[in-house]
């Protein structure tokens, strides 16, 4: 859809320089120069964690830091843990910055999503990060994936590595999510973007959704298809979240009218907070660097199994 013909020859020229900057781009000590973007992580507030949440499972295993404005989760022998947001959302921007369990880690599952499961069983919807655990600790893999309208049947899955090692220090993963598309981001660059437009209108999620940030055990199929489970001689595994930011339109109930806010600042209004011109599309900049990580970092896409899907889902052939 997006590739003109028109834009052609300037996707050529493009391409040629994104190449010749990534070819350098990786210095000895193995950091990468990342593109330059806009960190809109710096346009909200962090919400206090013990606050904002509810225990959704393992209590026991949830501690709150620096009085609320960080947590960490465990996985054991005996329990995961997950927190649930205290407000439903219909629309927004949604950020934490995250640091995954060092050391041996297959089948373990780290999770900042959004889902309403709850309120909608037949018809839900869901934005995820998944972070699946791998046996050398450095390598977790980023998945995302979203559902629309109860359709799990097609699982939109990718998957990315990623371009540090996430288990060192925080780093942020963010989801825009408005009537003009889903964006994830990874340190405030894009690395995917999903438009309400074609035959993603119809399952694309439009409904309110709950916040929710999980550590579990998923060793039937997060490492290698399940081949590697959870080794519980190295636990406790535990991440940790922060620097949360949650801020949209908190959804009442079904009859009432979103209460939108942006900044803390400012009271409720009716106006979404990610209907601006920095939300609705991405910019030059941003598209940049969306195939910079996409070129070199995406080592699946759901779009690219036939082995999986023998007629591709429609919106992979729009492509
Ligand atoms: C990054 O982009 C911004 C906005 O386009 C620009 O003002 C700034 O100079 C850029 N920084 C670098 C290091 O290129
Ligand atoms: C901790 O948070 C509470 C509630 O937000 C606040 O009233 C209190 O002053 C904070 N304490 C410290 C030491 O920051
Ligand atoms: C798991 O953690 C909980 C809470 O910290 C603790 O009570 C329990 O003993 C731990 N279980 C194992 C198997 O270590």
């Amino acid at each position: 859809m997006k590739k003109m013909p028109l834009m052609k020859e300037h996707f050529m020229l493009v391409g040629i320089l994104i190449f010749c900057t990534i070819e350098d781009a990786r210095s000895l000590d193995g950091h990468y120069t990342l593109p330059n973007v806009t960190h809109l992580t710096d346009l909200f507030h962090h919400q206090t964690l013990n606050q904002a949440f509810l225990t959704s499972f393992g209590s026991s295993n949830i501690h709150f830091g620096n009085n609320g404005s960080n947590v960490q989760l465990t996985l054991n022998k005996t329990s995961g843990s997950g927190l649930i947001s205290l407000n439903k959302y219909n629309y927004g921007f949604f950020s934490s910055a995250i640091k995954l369990p060092p050391g041996y880690s297959s089948g373990v599952v780290v999770a900042f999503y959004m889902s309403n499961a709850d309120l909608f069983p037949h018809n839900h919807d869901e934005i995820d990060f998944e972070f699946l655990g791998h046996e050398n600790g450095k390598q977790w893999i980023l998945q995302t994936n979203i559902y629309g309208n109860g359709k799990t049947n097609i699982g939109r899955e990718e998957k990315f590595r990623l371009w540090f090692d996430p288990t060192e220090e925080f780093h942020q993963y963010s989801i825009i999510w408005n009537s003009h598309h889903i964006v994830f981001l990874v340190d405030n660059i894009p690395v995917r973007e999903v438009e309400n437009i074609g035959v993603m209108s119809a399952v694309y999620p439009s409904k309110p959704m709950s916040v929710y940030a999980t550590i579990w055990d998923g060793s039937e199929w997060a490492t290698n298809g399940g081949k590697n489970p959870v080794n519980y001689k190295y636990e406790p595994f535990v991440a940790s979240f922060g620097e949360m930011e949650m801020e949209g339109c908190v959804w009442i109930s079904a009859r009432s009218v979103p209460s939108c806010s942006k900044g803390g600042q400012e009271g409720p209004s009716t106006v979404d907070p990610v209907e601006g011109e920095d939300f609705v599309k991405l910019s030059q900049q941003q598209k940049m660097g969306m195939d910079w990580a996409r070129n070199k970092f995406m080592i699946y896409s759901y779009c690219k199994d036939p082995g999986r899907f023998p007629v591709l889902p429609p919106e992979c052939r729009m492509r």
